[in-house]
This record gives C-alpha cells, sequence and structure tokens, in this order.
C-alpha cells in the first residue's frame, strides 16, 4: 500500500459519517448529506414518490425509503449497477441519467409523478477545477431539465454541484422554475470538497427554455464535455481561462475536430 493510500484508509477510519453509515448498514456517507438537507429543507415526507439521478451504491435511495417509508416509491438511475434493497419500493435502472429513453423507463416505473427529485451525481473528476465544474453543470443542466419535465407542480428538487465560476448563474436558472432556491453544504460534506447542494422548492410548472440566454443552457448546445480536453498544456490554459472563455475554446476545440 502507498503512502497516499494508507493515508486514505486512516482518514476514512477517523470519518464520524462513514463509520456511522458502516454501523447503521447505509451503502454510503452520503446517506447523512440527505437527511441532514431533508432535515433543513423538509424536501421528502412520508409516501412520496422520489426519483434519485446517480443513485449508486444507493445511500440516498435508503435515506429516501426510510422517510417515504412503505407507501412511498423511489426509482433511482445509475451508470453503474445497484445492488437491489430488500424493499419493493424501490428500484434501480441501470443506465445513463441524461438519456431520454432511460428517463421514460423511469418514468415507466413510476406510480404517478414525482414529488422530489434528488441528483447527487459526480462527473468523472479530471482535477481541472473549472473543467470540472462544467462537467458538473453539463449533469446538473441535465437533472434540472428532467425535474422541470418529470416533476408535480410544487414538488421540490436537490441537486449536487461542484462550485465555480457559473455556479451562482446555475443557482438563478434554478429559481426561474421554482418558487425558491437554496444553497447549501450540509455536515456531513468534507470541507475541502467543492461540492454545494442547490435546492428548489416548491416547482411552478414552467416548461424548461431551452433558447434562454442564461450561459447555463448554452453549455447544453454543445457535446458533453469530454475525454478530449486531456493535453496538459491545454487544461493550464483552460484552468487560467474564464468560464466565458473557457465554454467558447471547447467550442472552438469541437468546431475544429468535426
Ligand atoms: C457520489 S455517487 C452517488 C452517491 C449516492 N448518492 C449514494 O448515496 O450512494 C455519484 C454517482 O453518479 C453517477 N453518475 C455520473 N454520471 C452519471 C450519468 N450520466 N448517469 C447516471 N449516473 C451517473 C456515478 O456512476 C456515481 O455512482
Amino acid at each position: 500500500m502507498g503512502k497516499k493510500d494508507k493515508r486514505w484508509v486512516l482518514q476514512r477510519k477517523n470519518d464520524h459519517y462513514y463509520n456511522l453509515a458502516k454501523r447503521r448498514n447505509y451503502r454510503s456517507r452520503a446517506t447523512y448529506k440527505l437527511f441532514q438537507l431533508n432535515e433543513k429543507f423538509n424536501l421528502i415526507k412520508e409516501r412520496n414518490v422520489v426519483v434519485d439521478l446517480g443513485c449508486a451504491p444507493g445511500g440516498w435511495l435508503q435515506a429516501a425509503r426510510d422517510i417515504v417509508g412503505d407507501n412511498g416509491f423511489i426509482v433511482g438511475i445509475d451508470l453503474q449497477t445497484v445492488k437491489p434493497l430488500p424493499h419493493d419500493n424501490v428500484i434501480a435502472i441501470k443506465g445513463d441519467m441524461t438519456k431520454e429513453e432511460i428517463l421514460k423507463q423511469a418514468k415507466d416505473l413510476l406510480p404517478e409523478k414525482p414529488d422530489v427529485i434528488i441528483c447527487d451525481a459526480s462527473p468523472n473528476i479530471s482535477g481541472v477545477w473549472d473543467v470540472d465544474h462544467v462537467r458538473s453543470l453539463e449533469l446538473t443542466t441535465m437533472a434540472l431539465m428532467t425535474a422541470t419535465k418529470m416533476l408535480k407542480k410544487g414538488g421540490n428538487f436537490v441537486v449536487k454541484v461542484f462550485q465555480g465560476d457559473l455556479f451562482e448563474k446555475y443557482v438563478q436558472l434554478v429559481s426561474e422554475y421554482f418558487d425558491k432556491a437554496f444553497t447549501t453544504k450540509p455536515r456531513a460534506s468534507r470541507d475541502e470538497s467543492a461540492e454545494v447542494y442547490v435546492i428548489g422548492k416548491r416547482f411552478n410548472g414552467r416548461k424548461f427554455d431551452m433558447n434562454s440566454k442564461s450561459p447555463i443552457v448554452k453549455l447544453l448546445d454543445t457535446k458533453p464535455v469530454e475525454e478530449e480536453i486531456t493535453s496538459p498544456s491545454l487544461r493550464k490554459e483552460i484552468s487560467k481561462e474564464d468560464s466565458g472563455l473557457m465554454i467558447k475554446r471547447i467550442k472552438e476545440m469541437r468546431s475544429k475536430k468535426e
């Protein structure tokens, strides 16, 4: 075991939420993030129907099941296979949450429109702050779009976002579709992590505006930010640029490739 691995094992041993999750048979320490978010914002209630985007290994599925109880219903989606949970009212689909056919599969399983959409999905981390920020925004904007297509009017939304220059613009976009938008970092989220949670309370029923002038929606015009950005010099260049320039640069790179 290398030095770095040893440090990681030691850190985990001393991690309060990791130990708590292990003791209580929760599949991830993230379970506590959802409990804390729910305590503060009252997002999920007993008997609710919930969709969990990016749900593996299933910690949020377990937390949501604890909250909705026997008479609620939860469908999760993840690229990874999720080991089934011992409850009839929790189902996980293997697939890409950004793909129409997977969302349709989820929709077909639901007994009614969801009351809550939760999304803790993480993109592949490159280690370049701005690139990870854009990757995260691509996923979270797809999640917001899904929320506006699926949610009951008055329904709630929570999504993990990696911070960066466009963060406030994302919150602004969420506030267009919900009566109230909040940002928060639950206690169980590590201080050093770039993640923040954005909450949308009470969906106003608006259809997602693909022609919006928001720079966030414009991100969807491009193909997902890519494995293409692998050259170290380009990474360095991108991490120095501001987000507008970065998006322009990514688009330019792509148009050259196409
Ligand atoms: C931090 S984990 C989620 C942890 C989960 N909330 C829990 O408590 O167990 C992030 C997940 O997002 C998933 N993910 C990332 N991109 C995705 C995509 N496009 N479609 C579905 N899942 C995705 C990853 O496979 C990963 O399992």
